[in-house]
């Protein structure tokens, strides 16, 4: 259904690039962001110039002192394990066959999955999360009902069946072969489809055979625009291990190298402990890193050095990673990650941390033509901020003097309460006040 076109008035604010390459945050204090009736961004400018110029039926939407940003891109995430966030006292190997494995067993029950899934996309927008990258579970029928609820809220989402034919469970195994199968379906009947975009999910080295990463290969040669997600050099053990089990590969990431799952559309979990040649091997290929400080703190994993990233030209994006990670919020994963470039003598600026929650994550899911920032023609997802949101951050903003200094207050003390409201294509879904959902056409004449 179509929404009126609407302005929404206030602290207009988004990145043009990337500030480690020239990329400027633009601001209008007393900004509006014109969307269109299809859900498309019209103009980003000052109220004045946008609103003087209005011609036709506009609604406007006055949201006071707030700040409207784009929606958050989470660029790695794990829709199954929300009910297990927060697990103590392990770190990865142990965590996964712990808590892990069992949780993501349950999902072959669809009507669990859909449940779950319903639960994660509330969460999300309450986070402002508008786009994200998620792990299903190995089951086919985890990622229909993750898709079938992204789509009834018209949201950009991506998503895929893990692969996982060794050293899991039985009752987590797939095979090489089911593993293409039941990819393959799950491409056609989604991939594309709507905002969704498929991504072919191997878990991780570990858990699959060199049989089934080259189907992973294959399945990404034989569907051009398919994503792919995994994970990458997260602990240390984890590390030791795919060296045992790839004796034949120069390093971690060659086993992924050798069977073609490098590439502008590929996104790997974390990197932590990766060498020069890894690095220069993910910059050569366009191939993304998704830098996940909640869960890499969370479960002990390290520390992501971003200039050796940047050093090297590798795209990065923020990620979650619930449920190694313990917040759902892109708000408190930009606090962290600033906290654990403080360990190792970065910085993290205001802009470019905005960056990475948007734009940047945009850009490492290959989607920054559509989505990330306010450039016209682009899909007007966006969220209003309230710098405000608590007593504490109230107080904080009144000592603040200037954008940057709000921004990064804002940034590093706010979380899902500072998100007043998250819009999907112009339409609302999400109110603080109200809950998230696709709110019924009478709420939306409210808005
Ligand atoms: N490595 C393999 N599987 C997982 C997972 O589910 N979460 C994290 N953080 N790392 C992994
Ligand atoms: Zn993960």
């Amino acid at each position: 259904m179509a929404n009126p076109r609407a302005a929404h008035r206030g602290g207009v604010l988004h990145l043009t690039g990337d500030p480690a390459a020239g990329g400027k945050l633009e601001y209008f204090a007393d900004g509006a962001l014109l969307v269109d009736r299809e859900g498309r961004v019209e103009a980003a400018g000052d109220a004045a110039s946008v609103l003087d110029a209005l011609e036709g039926a506009t609604k406007i939407v006055d949201h006071g002192d707030a700040l409207i940003v784009p929606g958050f891109v989470d660029t790695h995430i794990h829709y199954p394990q929300s009910g297990i966030v927060a697990a103590y006292g392990t770190q990865l190997l142990e965590w996964l066959e712990r808590y892990t494995f069992p949780a993501e067993g349950r999902f072959g029950d669809k009507g669990r999955a859909r449940d779950a899934a319903e639960l994660f996309l509330d969460e999300l927008l309450r986070n402002g999360t508008t786009t994200a990258l998620v792990f299903g579970s190995v089951h086919p029928q985890s990622v229909d009902a993750f898709f079938e609820a992204a789509s009834a809220r018209g949201l950009r989402m991506l998503c895929g069946k893990v692969m996982m034919d060794r050293h899991a469970p039985d009752y987590l195994l797939d095979t090489a072969e089911s593993s293409y199968h039941d990819s393959a379906v799950l491409i056609e009947r989604w991939h594309g489809r709507g905002r969704l975009l498929y991504a072919v999910t191997p878990r991780f080295a570990p858990t699959s055979s060199d049989e089934q990463l080259a189907v992973a290969g294959r399945l990404l040669a034989e569907h051009p625009g398919v994503r792919l997600q995994t994970h990458l050099s997260e602990n240390r053990e984890e590390c030791a291990w795919v060296k045992r089990l790839f004796p034949d590969r120069l390093d971690y990431v060659d086993v992924y190298d050798h069977h073609g799952l490098l590439g502008a559309h590929s996104v790997f979990a974390h990197g932590l402990h990766l060498a020069d040649r890894e690095w220069g091997r993910l910059a050569d290929t366009g191939s993304a890193v998704a830098f996940c400080p909640c869960s890499n703190l969370f479960i002990g994993s390290g520390l992501f050095d971003l200039a050796g990233a940047d050093r090297h030209g590798v795209k990065v994006g923020m990620g979650t990673d619930v449920g190694g990670g313990d917040s759902f919020s892109l708000l408190r994963t930009v606090n962290e990650a600033y906290k654990v470039l403080q360990l190792q003598g970065q910085n993290l600026d205001p802009a470019r941390a905005l960056y990475l929650a948007t734009l940047g994550g945009a850009r490492a899911l290959g989607l920054d033509d559509v989505i990330g920032s306010f450039e016209t023609g682009k899909e007007a997802d966006f969220v209003v901020l309230d710098p405000r949101a608590t007593p504490a951050m109230a107080h904080r903003a009144d000592h603040c003097d200037g954008i940057d200094e709000l921004l990064f207050a804002t940034l590093m003390l706010g979380d899902d309460r500072a998100v007043q409201r998250v819009y999907s294509m112009g339409a609302p879904v999400h109110r603080r006040d109200r809950g998230s959902g696709l709110l019924a056409p009478a709420q939306r004449e409210r808005q």
